[in-house]
């Protein structure tokens, strides 16, 4: 059952995305080689609950932390632990946050420290491939030309991996509503998309293989080959012309400049 959301019930979802970004951006301001995912896990959960909502992923089917970050070939749903980020580390942090009766959930992949050329190409790429799927996600499109745009860009121009086990959704009252958001497909295919349909469009992009396994915690899907994994995540309003996307990565991008910025001088006088 696909649910359209009226003006009003966008304005909340859009608090809600919001949300999200606020508590992504007070993530990219921690980060730094020596900090533990788990010290950022209790952080996100902390700030969430400060902020008036409840992390949407605690106790999800049994879900047991208030966000996934998922650190190099993890490629989504990874535990939070005690293992301390090393400069060259990728990681995405994926967060939900639960307001006013609607869920936003969305993502972000960060560079710890200097990461190498190739591994920052993927993170480019793929974060370019979102954008793409987004511009499609207007009035009388199909799902499928959202998930052409996503395998287009990253698998036939630059030959990684789209990850098929996995595909991003429908949002709304539920995490997880119809339809499905696969990112590989063919244009023209699958449900036509209307106004007021809000979508969790999220590529996952594998530098190598696309093939995936799970461990065995039962969540924690890696790459089979070892490689990086990216992953970048938006909630997404259907319109017309051109789709209203909820959630912004504008604040989380400048806190990730000033970290940089913060580390090139910190060499530069050393
Ligand atoms: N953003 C992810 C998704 O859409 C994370 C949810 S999994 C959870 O599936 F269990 F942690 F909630
Ligand atoms: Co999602």
């Amino acid at each position: 059952m696909v649910f359209y959301k009226t003006p009003a019930e966008i304005e909340l979802m859009r608090e809600s995305a919001l949300s999200v970004s606020r508590t992504l951006t007070e993530v990219a301001k921690m980060l730094k080689p020596g900090i533990t995912t788990l010290s950022l896990d209790k952080f996100i959960g902390e700030y969430i609950r400060d902020n008036g909502g409840v992390p949407s992923f605690l106790n999800y089917n049994g879900y047991p932390f208030n966000s996934c970050i998922s650190v190099n070939d993890v490629v989504v749903h990874g535990f939070p632990n005690e293992k301390e980020l090393k400069d060259g580390d990728i990681i995405s942090v994926d967060i939900g946050v639960f307001k006013n009766g609607f869920h936003g959930d969305h993502a972000y992949t960060f560079a710890i420290g200097d990461v190498p050329a190739d591994i920052m190409q993927l993170i480019r790429v793929t974060k370019e491939s979102l954008y793409k799927g987004i511009e499609k996600a207007v009035v009388n499109n199909r799902i499928g030309d959202i998930a052409f745009a996503i395998q287009n860009h990253t698998e036939k121009k630059h030959g990684y991996g789209v990850v098929r086990e996995l595909v991003g959704h429908g949002l709304g009252r539920k995490m997880h509503e119809d339809p499905q958001v696969p990112n590989y497909g063919r244009r023209g295919e699958g449900p036509k998309l209307k106004e007021g349909l809000v979508l969790a469009i999220e590529p996952m992009i594998n530098m190598g293989t696309k093939d995936v396994f799970t461990e065995p915690d039962g969540w924690t899907i890696r790459t089979m080959d070892g490689k990086p994994s990216v992953h970048f995540e938006h909630d997404v309003c259907v319109k017309k012309g051109k789709a209203d996307i909820l959630s912004d990565y504008t604040p989380i991008e400048a806190a990730e400049k000033a970290n940089i910025e913060l580390k090139t001088e910190e060499a530069a006088t050393a």
